[in-house]
């Protein structure tokens, strides 16, 4: 048995939720391994100075939450199989507990595990279509599933016919997707000078070359896309129009229209990763909106609503329709039917709208509370972002304070992680606000980037003559 006593000093709210949050955050951080034995309701009990009625409600709550069981003879124990953390991708500590990683662009954590549940039970009630998910499905999604799509597309502002999209398995899934039907290897793609990193490994793996194209406060600056297209065979712009990442730049209008323009003149498709878009509800319509001829569309509910269903969304032009589904099929044949149910029926009924709700609140206050004590730094982080970026004052290195940061328990990521050349990284940080566990760490992890910031960097070795 543990002897687990949980940390409740930065926990407000009733005790016994307070106790299943804490447990929620050991799991996550891999403090216990699948298969441990809690402590008694009487010894936690004890221990913690609560009543024994107090623990056995934080545990019911926990095991309502598929955190922890019980069995007779065997007591409490941890069911979440989180174990080690490198199982659970929400790497907030090392396996000492003292790391916060800002490094990955994580949506702020919501609740989602009940909703969850009901859909689950839902779907487990309606044998006929338990049974249909069970069987291959089209390769680029059935109907329901990309009318679903063309729905939680159209809150972005724009009208998508479903028998232009096809069903991926997230965004990432989406991208190679798109890719894989418009470019053969050796192709040239142009993209942001930083850019998602995720570019530089689907071209690596397609065999592409990529262009980075200089940027503005507004992302590409268009007459370098004309510049670049006008001297040489460019297939293809990859880029995110809205919240960049990482530089968090939003296209107006304009900037949309432009760029557009530029790609409808040479005929360069244009691939548009709109990721984060309904995060950032002001933003003009979706670049494509510009170009439907030219323009593959990528969308998922990672970042929206929850990463790990691996719903994504590819809205291209009609004509590409079959190439985009050979595509998927050669990849893993279909996107995997029941993650994608559980996404549409949240789309069609609303529950998909009210968690986004959540976690825009989320990662609004979490901004607020960055900014808060980083604002005031050479920053960039537009409304609705997940996370900031900042560039740092002389005579910091973007590598040597993330070195200096890690060492104190904080990763944060430099540019170099971003550039498409090496010499276009700028002495620039990302700092994930969303993926912290909670404000508490994000509190600590921001002051600790303040305090260096305020200090001057280590020696650097040996000396210059
Ligand atoms: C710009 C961008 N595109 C795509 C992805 C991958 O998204 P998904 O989890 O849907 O594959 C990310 C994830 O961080 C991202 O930041």
């Amino acid at each position: 048995m543990t002897t687990w006593t949980p940390d409740l000093a930065s926990r407000s709210g009733p005790r016994y939720l307070a106790i299943a949050d804490a447990l929620a955050s050991d799991v996550a951080s891999g403090r216990f391994h699948s298969g441990d034995r809690l402590p008694t309701h009487r010894d936690l009990a004890w221990r913690m100075g609560v009543t024994v009625g107090t623990v056995s409600r934080a545990y019911a709550e926990a095991e309502r939450r598929g955190l922890i069981g019980g069995e007779v003879g065997r007591g409490t124990y941890i069911r979440a199989a989180s174990g080690d953390a490198s199982e659970l991708l929400s790497p907030n500590t090392d396996e000492l507990g003292n790391l916060i990683d800002l490094t990955f662009n994580f949506p702020p954590p919501a609740a989602e595990g009940g909703v969850l549940s009901e859909t689950l039970a839902e779907i487990a009630a309606d044998e006929g279509q338990l049974q249909s998910l069970l069987a291959y499905q089209p390769c680029a999604g059935r109907r329901s599933h990309r009318a679903a799509g063309a729905k939680w597309i159209a809150l972005s502002g724009m009208e998508v016919d479903p028998d232009r999209i096809v069903v991926t398995g997230g965004a990432q899934h989406g991208m190679l997707t798109a890719l894989a039907a418009l470019t053969r290897p050796g192709d040239r793609v142009a993209t942001e000078a930083l850019s998602y990193p995720g570019i530089k490994l689907a071209a690596r793996l397609l065999g592409l070359r990529l262009d980075g194209l200089a940027m503005d406060d507004e992302g590409i600056v268009p007459e370098a896309f004309d510049a670049l297209c006008r001297s040489g065979d460019i297939k293809a712009l990859y880029c995110v129009p809205t919240l960049q990442n990482p530089t968090t730049a939003t296209m107006t209008a304009q900037r949309r229209a432009a760029v557009a323009e530029v790609a409808r003149r040479h005929g360069v498709a244009i691939v548009e990763d709109d990721i984060m878009r309904l995060l950032a509800p002001e933003a003009p319509p979706p670049l494509s909106s510009y170009a439907p001829e030219l323009s593959y569309y990528i969308t998922s509910l990672s970042k929206t609503v929850a990463p790990g269903l691996r719903v994504g969304f590819v809205a291209g032009p009609p004509e590409a329709a079959d190439k985009l589904a050979a595509a998927v099929r050669t990849a893993c044949w279909m996107a995997a039917p029941l993650t994608i149910e559980v996404g549409a029926r949240w789309i069609n009924d609303g529950r998909a709208e009210r968690i986004l709700a959540a976690r825009r609140r989320e990662a609004a206050a979490r901004r607020t509370r960055t900014l808060a004590v980083l604002g005031g730094y050479d920053v960039k982080c537009g409304e609705g972002s997940l996370h900031l970026w900042l560039n740092v004052p002389d005579p910091w290195h973007a590598s040597t304070l993330a070195a200096e940061a890690r060492a104190r328990g904080v990763a944060i990521t430099p540019a170099d992680a971003f550039a498409i050349k090496r010499r276009d990284a700028t002495h620039s940080i990302r700092v994930c606000f969303g993926a912290a566990a909670d404000m508490a760490a994000l509190d600590r992890a921001v002051n600790v980037i303040a305090e260096l910031l305020e200090s001057e960097p280590p020696e650097s070795l040996g000396a210059v003559v």
